[in-house]
């Protein structure tokens, strides 16, 4: 073998190594991204499984608030509801989610939100006028719910109500503020 056949069989040497080389660290980066999809994929879908369905309870559902007779009064009758509050990863029991009015008017069982549509403050029952009052600027509204006097800008929120077998119960709703329409939020 002459010094010139040496010089080609080591040049061509090199770019074998090379591509093996190169082959290699391919390989090991796909046995690597396998094995970290493999990992990572169940892992994810694991801990994001609560996010892709729907465990929030308590805002949609009609909560209990007691029994037909409770309601029988010509006064109104504040309530409070409870509901369980389930998010992605937690379980709180029987947490307070709002309030309630609930009155008969012609003949029928009905229930407006306590939060006042102006800025949020609690409406109370003033007794002596038979009106509703928010006092945190003076809105007064009718046993109906609609604004007779102050800045709140639409009549008390009107909330679901359903009769079943003697039990009350309420499908408690949050609505915009400062809004002429009744919006949910
Ligand atoms: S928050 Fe009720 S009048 Fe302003």
């Amino acid at each position: 073998m002459t010094d010139g056949d040496r010089g080609r069989d080591e040049s061509e040497a090199v770019p074998q190594d090379g591509s093996r080389r190169k082959f290699m660290v391919v390989g090991a980066g796909v046995v690597g991204a396998c094995v970290a999809g493999i990992t990572i994929v169940p892992a994810a879908s694991i801990l994001t499984h609560p996010l892709r369905v729907p465990t929030t309870s308590g805002s949609d559902a009609f909560i209990p608030v007691g029994r037909l007779a409770q309601f029988k009064g010509d006064k109104p009758v504040k309530v409070d509801l409870y509901s369980d509050k389930v998010d992605a990863w937690n379980r709180v029991v029987q947490v307070k989610v709002g309030s309630a009015w609930v009155q008969q008017r012609d003949g029928q069982l009905v229930a407006m939100s306590t939060v006042c549509p102006h800025l949020g403050c609690a409406i109370d029952y003033d007794a002596e006028n038979d009106k509703f009052l928010c006092p945190c600027h003076d809105s007064y509204f009718s046993r109906a719910g609609e604004v007779e006097t102050g800045p709140s800008p639409r009549g008390m929120d009107s909330l679901e109500l359903q009769t079943e077998d003697e039990q009350v119960a309420i499908r408690y709703q949050r609505f915009k503020q400062g809004t002429e329409d009744k919006e949910p939020v």
